[in-house]
């Protein structure tokens, strides 16, 4: 379709007409249709804790929802801060609620906090990242897609009844853009009432002049705005959390037992617990859904999107193709493969004249060393030799000695044999003589 059709088409779209009907269509029954579809596909709702180890977190949400959650203590040595979700299906008459508690164990306990909230703000964005690709599948499945997007972070402040520490500036304002944010000051019974009104001012005042934005309960709908215009005054809530039952009165009541009193969960003038429940349960439970989707995440598809090179129109306000913009993705894709191809190709080539070069240098040394010893070897070699003739020489003279030695000998014993037949002759020459000397041959 040529563009000047498209033109005329979207600008000839005629103002709809009001009219009205003639009797009962049925119609009207839209709302209740939706009530009952949600109600049959149920709900889920996901909850981030963030605070200290043992400020009370556990306590809090079994509080809240009336039930024990499954609990595991946090130690004080984990090494860095990690998320632990779990979730659990409520119900409540009809509606079914997939409700996700996520704790941020360890947080606040490593003595390099720097990068605390680096973990939460990944878990949050893993999230988002996780709804965005079943979004973009093919076959997406929205529908029962069970959706682990954080809805609320409640932000756990300690009583100190000081100043919001660092720590919590710093982690509010990196999940201020991605997750609604609730602070709430725990353990509020610690500290005592006019300290507990300064200390919400002043968390107020450091939360606004450090830019932090909280999530301010929507005062848009007419049926709600009074009661949340009030309780946004009121935050950060200042709460006290207890399973444990005790008796005021005739009557079984959540609180915290102390020699001195009791401090009821639920009684307003002891804490703002009911205000809490009341605002994040009960009144604006799908309001804190709806933002999620529409603005936090909203926010992450469109920086991720526009990071993948998707835009609305270009700069010639051309309307936004996606074929074309993935064709462009795509090249510059090749283009940046190929680049990193022949980058590598490159390295390849350069390592192996490196490892060539090395080889012949080790060759070379190698051939050195081979030719000292053979060098070695031959003056030993001479050495021996020489020895060796030395040797023989001496040999050889010991040799000609030893014969001479032998030939005396032998010369020697063969004068001697000769001697009884001379003696014998003799004797009769000069027997006389016999007598007189005696001849002793060795
Ligand atoms: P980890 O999960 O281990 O980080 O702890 P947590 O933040 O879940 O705290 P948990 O609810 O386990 O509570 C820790 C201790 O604080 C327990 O002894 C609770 O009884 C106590 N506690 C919880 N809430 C309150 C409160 O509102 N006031 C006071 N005074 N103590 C509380
Ligand atoms: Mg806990």
């Amino acid at each position: 379709m040529a563009a000047t059709d498209l033109e005329r088409f979207s600008s000839a779209e005629p103002e709809p007409r009001s009219l009205s009907l003639g009797g009962h269509v049925g119609f009207d029954s839209l709302p209740d249709q939706l009530v009952s579809k949600s109600v049959t596909q149920g709900f889920s709702f996901n909850i981030l804790c963030v605070g200290e180890t043992g400020i009370g977190k556990s306590t809090l949400m079994n509080t809240l929802f009336n039930t024990t959650f499954e609990t595991e203590e946090a130690s004080h040595h984990e090494e860095c801060v990690r998320l632990r979700p779990q979730t659990y299906d409520l119900q409540e008459s009809n509606v079914q609620l997939k409700l996700t508690i996520v704790d941020a164990v360890g947080f606040g306990d490593q003595i390099n906090k720097d990068e605390s909230y680096r973990p939460i703000v990944d878990y949050i964005d893993a999230q988002f990242e996780n709804y965005l690709q079943e979004e973009l599948k093919i076959r997406r499945s929205l529908f029962d897609y069970h959706d682990t997007r954080i809805h609320v972070c409640l932000y756990f402040i300690t009583p100190t009844g000081h100043s919001l520490k660092s720590l919590d500036l710093v982690t509010m304002k990196k999940l201020d853009s991605k997750v609604n944010i609730i602070p709430i000051i725990a353990k509020a019974d610690t500290i005592s009432k006019s300290e507990l009104h300064k200390f919400k001012i002043k968390i107020m005042g450091e939360l606004v002049s450090n830019g932090v934005q909280i999530y301010q309960f929507p005062t848009d709908d007419e049926a709600v705005a009074e009661i949340n215009a009030v309780m946004n005054a009121h935050l950060p809530f200042a709460v006290v959390g207890s399973t444990e039952e005790v008796k005021v009165g005739n009557k079984l009541v959540r609180a915290r037992q102390y020699p001195w009193g009791v401090v009821q969960v639920e009684n307003e003038n002891h804490c703002d617990f009911v205000k809490l429940r009341e605002m994040l349960i009960r009144v604006n439970m799908e309001d804190l859904r709806e933002q999620t989707h529409s603005r936090h995440y909203e926010l992450y598809r469109r920086c991720k999107l526009e990071e993948m090179g998707f835009q609305d129109s270009d700069g010639d306000s051309q309307p936004f193709s996606l074929q074309e913009t993935y064709e462009a993705k795509r090249k510059e894709f090749l283009s940046e493969l190929q680049r990193k191809e022949e980058e590598m190709r490159q390295m390849f080539v350069n390592k192996v004249k490196e490892t060539e070069l090395e080889l012949k240098e080790k060759e070379r040394e190698l051939h050195e060393k081979f030719e000292h010893l053979k060098r070695l070897h031959q003056e030993e070699k001479r050495k021996v030799e020489e020895k060796r003739r030395e040797l023989e020489e001496e040999t050889n003279a010991f040799n000609r000695r030893k014969a001479a030695v032998e030939a005396l000998q032998s010369q020697a014993l063969h004068a001697t044999s000769q001697q009884p037949l001379r003696k014998d002759k003799d004797k009769k020459k000069a027997s006389g003589w016999s007598s007189i000397y005696s001849v002793t041959i060795p």
